[in-house]
């Protein structure tokens, strides 16, 4: 499969591209905490954490003791850039092979992950392994259902190739879940408004924020950026330019 590296996508292009509201980030922190086993110290593992754009108010909010696991040292440099207090433990960690060992946190959370390996299952098993008895696992993602008719690939539709051969749909995720072990696997589907206008939605698209624009060749990119921007200008208030939808699937490994 042909990665995206992100050592090459800016992380502070990233950063700018994805932006998450206040309202967005207490949604996704109200889901977190609802879903962990409360006790006194909660070891959580934001695994792919990236810049740190959840793993630093998980840290600061939810009071957890929280490691950014990621591959790429760029965005490791931009999360600990960010993480002024220290409060987040940043570790460089390929998701398919980790070296913690087994039980050793509460809680694994994953945000845009699974699609950027081979084999996903490689992944949800070493979350099984690091997790302790009761622990919880959570996976944030656009099933391949619900991002196959978004700007990013309607505009782009190179990007749908690829993306059938890497991104689960939601039934897969949670059959991958259940194959690792995991129990009580269920699914949430949220229809959010990340973007304030259109035309932020385009400016990221113009910086390649979703990794998939990077894989697919310039001369088809620059035609499909020239088709968003004159959708733009033809259908200023159609909604459907500001929407996701994003899953959450959670699991528990047994007691
Ligand atoms: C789309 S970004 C998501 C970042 C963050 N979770 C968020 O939602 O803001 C995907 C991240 O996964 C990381 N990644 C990709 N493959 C990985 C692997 N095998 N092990 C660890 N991290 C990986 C990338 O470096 C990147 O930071």
């Amino acid at each position: 499969m042909k990665k995206a590296n992100y050592d090459d996508i800016a992380a502070d292009t990233f950063d700018l591209s994805r932006p998450i509201s206040e309202e967005r980030l207490k949604t996704w922190l109200d889901l977190i905490s609802e879903n962990v086993n409360h006790k006194e110290k909660i070891e959580f593992l934001d695994l792919g954490c990236g810049t740190g754009r959840f793993s630093i108010p998980i840290a600061k909010r939810l009071g957890y003791s929280v490691t950014g696991a990621d591959n790429s040292e760029e965005m490791l440099v931009k999360a600990r850039k960010k993480d002024e207090a220290s409060q987040v433990k940043w570790d460089i960690q390929d998701a398919t092979s980790l070296s913690y060992p087994d039980a050793s946190f509460d809680a694994v959370f994953m945000s845009h992950l699974l699609h950027h390996v081979d084999d996903p299952s490689d992944i949800v098993n070493e979350c099984y392994r690091v997790l302790r008895p009761g622990g919880t696992i959570l996976n944030r993602y656009g099933s391949m259902e619900d991002i196959r008719d978004d700007p990013e690939h309607r505009f782009f539709p190179g990007t749908i190739e690829f993306d059938e051969t890497r991104t689960p749909t939601l039934k897969q995720v949670e059959d991958i879940f259940q194959n690792a072990g995991f129990k009580d696997v269920s699914s949430k589907v949220l229809v959010e408004e990340p973007y304030p206008s259109p035309e932020v939605r385009l400016r990221g698209a113009e910086l390649k924020f979703t990794s998939v624009l990077t894989l697919i060749d310039q001369s088809e990119f620059e035609k499909g950026l020239e088709n968003f921007r004159k959708y733009i200008s033809d259908n200023p208030g159609d909604h459907w330019l500001l929407e996701d939808r994003m899953t959450l699937t959670s699991g528990k490994k047994s007691d």
